[in-house]
């Protein structure tokens, strides 16, 4: 399936749209329908959402801010989607409140743990939303890529800051709030009922390479996205990157 992120965009991404599709697909073959379910919980204005609804599924985004809503709303409309892009006030929290206990294919968790009060709830909640047999999406930040990257900017000490803050945070001007290693998100996965499948590093080098390098090499950013989807797997670069995608899988016959 092709890549439906912009190129630039494609290398902050491609990693987890390579997971995803491979889940999505064995998702379609296992229950025989083409139109999956997904919920995408804070999904923002659509940076997944979107592209998942031009594969012709079928995609509810809750999400706590006005803004986020209406940017999504006007994009699913431009991009001939609208009709299956649903975007409904909400958060992680009171997700019931607005989407259905039980009612989705696969859900969406990116980029959200890092805000909410208690992680585990959250994940609670997502899993909560699958169907058996669903499949949960989670992407959150790192912390080693984090330490890395203050460190190669020379800012020592809050690299140091960031090692030994129990969320992760290099200072008071640190505008995530909460950062996660593997270990942990995929602890959290198995403390709310599912199986672990894939962990993937998202970001491993991207972040740190000087954009020039980038932008003016002939053929280096398709070099850049091959190395990012070769290291992404190796437990190795999990301790360095930006990012981490763990997939979650819940049971066929009982749900989660
Ligand atoms: C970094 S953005 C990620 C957006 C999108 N998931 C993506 O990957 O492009 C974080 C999103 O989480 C939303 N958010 C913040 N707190 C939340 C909460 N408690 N429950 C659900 N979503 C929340 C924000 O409004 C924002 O849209």
């Amino acid at each position: 399936m092709s890549d439906p992120m912009r190129p630039r965009a494609a290398l902050r991404t491609a990693v987890v749209w390579d997971v995803l599709q491979d889940a999505l697909e064995r998702r379609v073959k296992a229950t025989g329908r083409q139109a999956l379910d997904v919920l995408d919980t804070g999904g923002g204005s659509g940076n997944f959402a979107v592209p998942l609804a031009r594969l012709g599924h079928r995609v509810t985004v809750v999400d706590p801010s006005p803004n986020a809503l209406f940017a999504l709303e006007r994009r699913a409309a431009e991009e001939g989607v609208a009709d299956r892009v649903h975007g409904v006030q909400g958060d992680a929290r009171g997700l019931f409140d607005v989407a259905e206990r039980g009612g989705y294919d696969v859900v969406l968790c990116h980029g959200v743990l890092e805000y909410v009060d208690d992680p585990a709830e959250g994940v609670r909640n997502t899993v909560a939303a699958l169907r058996p047999g669903g499949v949960l999406s989670l992407l959150a930040a790192g912390l080693g890529g984090a330490v890395l990257a203050r460190a190669l900017a020379g800012h020592f000490t809050e690299a140091r800051q960031a090692l030994d803050d129990p969320n992760g945070r290099w200072g008071e001007g640190d505008p995530v709030p909460r950062r996660f290693t593997a270990e942990q998100l995929t602890g959290l996965v198995r403390g709310a009922g599912l199986e672990v499948g894939a962990v993937h590093g998202v970001r491993v080098f991207s972040d740190l390479v000087p954009g020039v390098l980038v932008d003016t090499e002939p053929g280096a950013q398709e070099a850049l996205l091959k190395l990012e989807a070769a290291a992404a797997e190796l437990a190795a670069f999990h301790s360095v990157a930006t990012q981490l995608h763990v997939l979650g899988e819940a049971g066929e016959a009982d749900g989660a």
